[in-house]
């Protein structure tokens, strides 16, 4: 056991911020000051980071890569994720190279930078098909099962993730929007899991059934995992594309996450991300919203407020 913090960004709904979150979370940890780093993190040098693109949307590795570096990477047989899930599906031990699929320092800070201590396993659109090989796929005689389910299928990320996780402080994993083996392998894999939402009634309304379906998860993986398996935890509800008035949510918002916090009290942030142009604007530029900050728009908000879930990400993870 090492001190690497394997979190997953969860929802089912689309469109809510996951990718935006996992980006910016990844990236924030090597945009903090040192001081900022050594109050939230125990230290001053900055943590290395694997990005895992768990969709096969790939918006993580679009917003990482840029979108024609990601197609020429396609057309040239990038390794990716979905290669990975095939691979260590059907076998236990495979004899294969998990360094070889990732791609290190790749993720772009700006046009002529990256970050270094930042890597990525990719995604591929093909991703799509790999909850229904999931679904289909059975090895012989394998009797180990939760509810039915051969219990191998569960944990095929975390026997990716485990060849790789003590070269990392922080593995973030961008999950599709579904709750299928895909987002259930990140469950298991993962320490920790967040879930972003947009402060509407629908969305709001929907975090109970994902809380439910992770808790149910983890009673399971804990039945079937004698004492081996830890409960994946919930950081908590980070509200998204909130607008302001006055420097406060505006009264509808407000009000819907007042009820979250009546509900789910400390599980939700105390710090939200607000709707505004700077993070489209980076995400078309295949950058983080940190390298427009000073740039105008509500760039330089955004950053500050990114950072600020970020450092609450930090203490909120702290001790385990
Ligand atoms: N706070 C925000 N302000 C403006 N646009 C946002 C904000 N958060 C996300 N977006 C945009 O909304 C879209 C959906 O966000 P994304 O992170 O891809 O959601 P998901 O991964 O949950 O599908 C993207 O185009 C993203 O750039
Ligand atoms: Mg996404």
């Amino acid at each position: 056991m090492n001190d690497c913090r394997t979190v997953s960004i969860v929802n089912w709904k689309g469109g809510v911020g996951k990718t935006t979150i996992t980006h910016h979370l990844g990236t924030g940890l090597q945009v903090l000051d040192e001081g900022q780093r050594l109050e939230h993190l125990g230290q001053e040098e900055a943590p290395r980071v694997l990005f895992v693109d768990n969709d096969a949307q790939c918006n993580l590795t679009i917003s990482c890569l840029g979108s024609e570096r990601f197609e020429k990477m396609l057309g040239k047989g990038l390794k990716t994720m979905r290669e990975l899930y095939g691979i260590f599906l059907e076998e236990d031990e495979p004899v294969v190279n998990v360094d070889d699929f990732i791609l290190e320092g790749a993720v772009r800070k700006s046009a002529s930078q990256s970050f270094e201590r930042v890597d990525l396993l990719p995604a591929h659109p093909d991703l799509v098909y790999t909850d229904m090989d999931f679904a289909v796929y059975n090895r012989p005689n394998f009797k180990e099962t939760m509810t039915g389910t051969p219990m191998y299928k569960f944990k095929v990320l975390e026997r990716i993730l485990k060849r790789v996780r003590d070269r990392y402080d922080f593995i973030f994993v961008d999950c599709p929007p579904s709750m299928h083996y895909l987002t259930q392998n990140a469950v298991y894999a993962s320490d920790y899991y967040i879930i972003p939402i947009l402060a509407d009634w629908l969305s709001a309304y929907g975090v109970h059934s994902i809380v439910a379906k992770v808790d149910e998860l983890n009673r399971w993986f804990e039945l079937a995992g004698n004492g081996q398996y830890r409960s994946t935890e919930l950081v908590g509800i980070v509200p998204n594309n909130v607008k302001e008035y006055n420097q406060e949510p505006i009264q509808s918002q407000a009000g819907i996450i007042e009820k979250l916090k009546e509900r789910y009290g400390d599980g939700v942030f105390y710090n939200y991300l607000t709707n505004g142009d700077g993070v489209p604007r980076a995400s078309s530029m295949a950058c983080p919203v940190y390298t427009l900050s000073g740039s105008g728009g509500s760039a330089t908000k955004q950053s500050v407020l990114m950072l600020r879930i970020l450092c609450e990400f930090l203490d909120r993870t702290a001790e385990r």
